[in-house]
């Protein structure tokens, strides 16, 4: 089935395969021979996509288009401080083959112009001798995805006519620019402008620039990543030589044009798109190109400085440890601090890309007085992504935490990728405002025992509770508490112990009488989640009593522990012989059973909210 974007392009072919303006390339000999209805539209994604109509797979000679690449290679190979001293950044305001050099040092004004792109020859020439023409056809056919050769044809019909650019070359000599005999650059220049290529070439060697500098099919470098903003750079303001003003109001992509009928236009981070049609207006740039691209950017949305509306919060979800509590089951006293004190505790759980101004809103969240805050817990769960610059201002709210006495805990950070470089940017004095827990569950309850550190209950004990202070007992009196006491079983065990495994047949009920266990079921990725954490007072496996059907989850003492068990036979026989007294034991499990929905609930509520 054709997607949506590949019948828009058709759409989009369809409307312009009919216009006849401009004329194909004649100065050149070679390039007069080009068939003037050759037309191709390609779009190609960063996640390696390709979206072509028409004449994608034709081959034509790249001309221009090789510009910003040499320059890339050159700034990679020769450093831009060198580069520099060659060659401008300045826009011409005129045609590809004007000889546009700075008066005093007879700089070419950029390296998009014919004169700066000779200039930049010179300089690869120069560093890599007789292997530059390789050097070149290695990084062409990366950005390309494809090895590309040169079409010898069209190389030696314009270095027999190419008598302009040789006396640019000239030129540049006697003004030192080029350090040695021209001839050398010059035909490295006519070589590099004939290498032959398709409109699929062209995009995704455009896509590359998109990504980074990564071609998205292959996965292959093709530039340094920190030349790529240069690069985009130049050939935002001279891409389209004395067009380059139009080009940016109208269409609002960094792009390279080429006498051979190519165009390639860069949404960074998006898109790498190319049309290829030979007959060209008035500047030298493809007629039907300049008027496709301006059809696609309006169309599509892709003018780079009329960015989509602001990405969705990054606060996806933000409440306190008031409203959603660990899984660790509290005591009555310990629950009634959090709840006095839970709002001096916030969570945020992030989401989408960070960087300055997704981070602004969150750094704000935490710092603001009248927030209130000790403790903040930032979720990285759902962040995709964080800059450099977020890293470094998450070192600096660190910073700002550890001098006003806050504390920050990170969660579920892939710490290799996401974070990569806090470590470095963060002053180690203020290391100590950060607390790292791998579960968001781990990092509430780290709040909790904070806040409870902070402000600790009135009553404190060592956590054991007589059987007759248990919660199933609330209500018996002396005579059924010996009934229920004579059927348990008592027994002490080691931290450690797996009390109940999961798929393993019910056949009990337990009572925690002294220590701390937790309850955790197995993920289908591998690993478990704790579902809670009982102390002293509490029951569990009691769903055992409606269904002896099998364990759903593991118990395992945390601690050294003491526990009580009533068997599911024990149990049938005391509700035959006194169903008074299950209907009480019953009512209690029930009331354990409805605490814990009504907080489940209150969890649900202040996370929707
Ligand atoms: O220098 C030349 O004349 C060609 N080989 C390249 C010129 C070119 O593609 C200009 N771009 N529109």
């Amino acid at each position: 089935m054709t997607s949506p974007i590949q019948s828009y392009l058709a759409g989009l072919h369809a409307r312009f395969a009919g216009l006849d303006d401009g004329q194909v390339a004649t100065y050149i000999p070679e390039l007069a021979k080009a068939d003037p209805s050759l037309f191709a539209i390609v779009v190609a994604t960063v996640d390696g996509q390709v979206y072509e109509v028409g004449d994608s797979r034709v081959p034509f000679t790249i001309q221009s288009v090789s510009k910003p690449l040499a320059y890339g290679l050159a700034l990679q190979d020769c450093g831009a401080q060198a580069v520099g001293q060659r060659v401008g950044v300045e826009p011409s305001g005129e045609a590809f083959n004007s000889i546009s050099l700075e008066p005093s040092t007879g700089r070419p004004l950029n390296p998009m112009i014919n004169a700066g792109a000779i200039a930049i020859s010179s300089m690869l020439a120069a560093a890599h001798g007789g292997d530059a023409l390789a050097q070149l056809l290695a990084v062409t056919s990366a950005y390309a995805g494809r090895p590309l050769q040169i079409d010898t044809a069209v190389f030696e019909s314009e270095r027999a006519t190419g008598h302009r650019n040789r006396a640019i070359g000239h030129l540049l000599r006697n003004y030192e620019i080029i350090g040695s005999d021209p001839e050398p650059a010059l035909d490295l220049y006519f070589q590099q402008c004939a290498v032959q290529v398709h409109a699929r070439d062209l995009a995704l060697t455009a896509a590359t620039l998109a990504n980074g500098g990564v071609n998205p099919v292959t996965g292959q470098r093709a530039v340094d990543e920190q030349h790529v903003g240069a690069i985009l750079s130049l050939m935002t303001t001279c891409g389209v030589y004395d067009f380059s003003g139009e080009w940016v109001l109208r269409v609002g992509m960094p792009a390279k044009s080429g006498v051979g009928g190519g165009i390639m236009a860069v949404l960074p981070g998006q898109l790498g798109i190319a049309v290829f049609s030979p007959a060209l207006d008035a500047q030298g740039n493809s007629a039907r190109g300049v008027r496709a691209f301006e059809l696609l950017s309006t169309e599509l949305g892709l003018h780079f400085l009329r960015p989509p509306r602001a990405a969705a919060s990054t606060i996806r979800a933000r409440y306190t440890l008031k409203a959603v509590r660990s899984k660790r089951q509290r005591r009555a006293a310990e629950r009634a601090m959090l709840d006095l004190h839970g709002d001096r505790a916030a969570v945020f759980e992030l989401q989408g890309d960070l960087r300055l101004s997704t981070l602004e809103p969150v750094m704000r969240a935490i710092t603001e007085p009248s927030a209130g805050l000790d403790l903040a817990v930032l979720d990285f769960k759902r962040v995709s992504h964080a800059d450099p610059t977020a890293v470094r201002m998450l070192a600096q709210l660190l910073a700002c935490c550890a001098a006003r006495g806050q504390q920050l805990v990170f969660t579920r950070v892939r710490r290799g990728e996401l974070l990569a470089g806090l470590g470095e940017e963060l002053d180690p004095r203020f290391a100590r405002a950060l607390n790292l827990q791998p579960q968001l569950d781990l990092g509430l309850e780290w709040c909790e025992r904070a806040l409870l550190q902070q402000h600790p209950p009135a009553v404190t004990d060592d956590g054991a509770c007589a059987l007759a202070g248990h919660r199933l007992c609330d209500g018996l009196g002396a005579a059924e508490l010996e009934l229920l006491s004579a059927r348990i079983e008592q027994q002490e065990l080691e931290p450690g112990t797996l009390i109940v495994r999961q798929g393993e047949p019910a056949r009990a009920l337990y009572l925690l009488l002294r220590g701390e266990v937790s309850v955790t079921v197995d993920l289908p990725q591998g690993g478990h989640r704790r579902l809670s954490t009982l102390t002293a007072g509490m029951l569990f496996g009691e769903a055992a009593l409606l269904h002896s059907g099998l364990r759903t989850a593991d118990v395992r003492a945390d601690t050294s522990v003491r526990c009580g068990t009533l068997s599911l036979e024990a149990f049938a026989q005391l509700e035959a012989d006194y169903p008074a007294l299950c209907v009480r034991l019953m009512r209690n499990v029930l009331r354990q059973a409805s605490g814990t929905i009504a907080h489940l609930t209150g969890e649900v509520a202040a996370l929707e909210a």
